[in-house]
């Protein structure tokens, strides 16, 4: 009996196998990562508590927003490039690198240093992915750009709401 062939993609792409697997596994590093941010921030969104409870309440929104966006078009790049992206709750769990999140109510300066702290890993990790992109993938590099100066402006953001002028 014939030995069954691997399935091949439906989706064909414009880049070499190799080029195409490289940029895919990047892509996927990110959606998971951004999936994460995303429940992350809507868990801080539900426990914060504190006297800039409404600040940070609402901010906190607004990056729910962005992280859940930017999930859907890179998974949607991905697959674009004929990889299956995976956002699935048990993947997330498993590949995100973004650190963890306590349950419970959360004070308002503590989710500010975790959020804060949250941003900074995923934009070091982004542009380890950016740099890694500019031999496989311009197209996709430049998607991620878009992503990391968003959130390196959203960084800025969330550190100024605790720093001193002094
Ligand atoms: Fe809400």
């Amino acid at each position: 009996m014939a030995k069954k062939s691997a399935a091949k993609s439906p989706i064909t792409s414009s880049l070499s196998d190799a080029d195409r697997d490289i940029t895919g596994k990047a892509l996927q590093a990110t959606l998971v990562d951004l999936i994460d941010l995303h429940l992350v921030a809507k868990q801080a969104h539900w426990n914060v508590v504190g006297r800039f409870f409404r600040d940070v309440h609402l901010q906190l929104d607004e990056l729910v927003t962005a992280a859940r966006d930017f999930a859907d078009n890179v998974a949607e790049r991905t697959a674009a490039l004929g990889v299956t992206p995976d956002g699935r709750a048990r993947t997330v769990a498993d590949g995100s690198g973004l650190g963890s999140f306590e349950s419970g109510w959360r004070q308002d300066e503590q989710v500010v240093e975790a959020i804060t702290a949250n941003l900074g890993e995923i934009v070091r990790r982004l542009r380890a992915r950016i740099d890694e992109l500019d031999k496989t993938d311009l197209v996709s590099q430049d998607l991620l750009i878009g992503i990391a100066s968003k959130f390196e402006e959203a960084h800025w953001m969330w550190q100024a709401q605790l720093a001193k002028s002094s």
